[in-house]
């Protein structure tokens, strides 16, 4: 996969690049996800999700660590392991854990993966989320203030050359 910056200007554009990512991915990735609270992060994964056809409710697994969502239907890719690390602490060595995702037919997104100084040598792709306008503006109504909010995503997609695996 090539290293690149996308602008999504709504939740389905940002679907839609998570739809075209995946089909870039051979099954075994662990992908980092960085970017503020609200960045987009859980939405990104809610779209990789949407792609395999995962029944599963996609949400932060903050305080479990991990969520797991199933493919309905027969893919490449048949399960996403969906990782939070915002509550986890530094000292924990994750790494370990992670080899045994490598070899199968599933993806590891990790939330916040910048939380454990660890993982560093486990990730295949780093994605950064920047939010490019302030969360709500003010849209001007005759009778009342309504609050809108922005959509504009910035992708940036980074390519990790750790040893091959192959
Ligand atoms: N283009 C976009 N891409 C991703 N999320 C968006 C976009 N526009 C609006 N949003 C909204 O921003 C919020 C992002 O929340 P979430 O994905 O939980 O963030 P994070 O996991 O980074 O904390 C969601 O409410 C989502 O619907
Ligand atoms: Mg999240």
């Amino acid at each position: 996969m090539k290293n690149s910056v996308t602008i999504c200007n709504s939740i389905d554009e940002t679907h839609l690049l998570a739809e075209q990512i995946m089909r870039q991915l051979k099954g075994g990735e662990i992908i980092g996800l960085t970017g503020e609270l609200g960045a987009g992060k859980t939405e990104f994964v809610r779209g990789l999700a949407k792609t395999i056809g995962a029944m599963e409710d996609v949400s932060s697994p903050s305080f479990i660590l991990q969520n797991i969502y199933r493919s309905s239907s027969q893919n490449k890719i048949d399960t996403i392991y969906h990782w939070d690390l915002y509550r986890v602490a530094a000292s924990v060595d994750l790494a370990e854990i992670l080899e045994g995702k490598k070899k199968t037919n599933s993806l590891t997104l990790i939330e916040w993966f910048e939380k454990s100084p660890f993982l560093n040598k486990s990730l295949d792709l780093i994605i950064e989320i920047k939010i490019l306008e302030p969360t709500k503006t003010v849209v001007p109504n005759p009778t009342t203030v309504l609050w809108h909010d922005a959509c504009i995503r910035q992708f940036t997609i980074r390519q990790e050359h750790r040893v091959c695996r192959c």
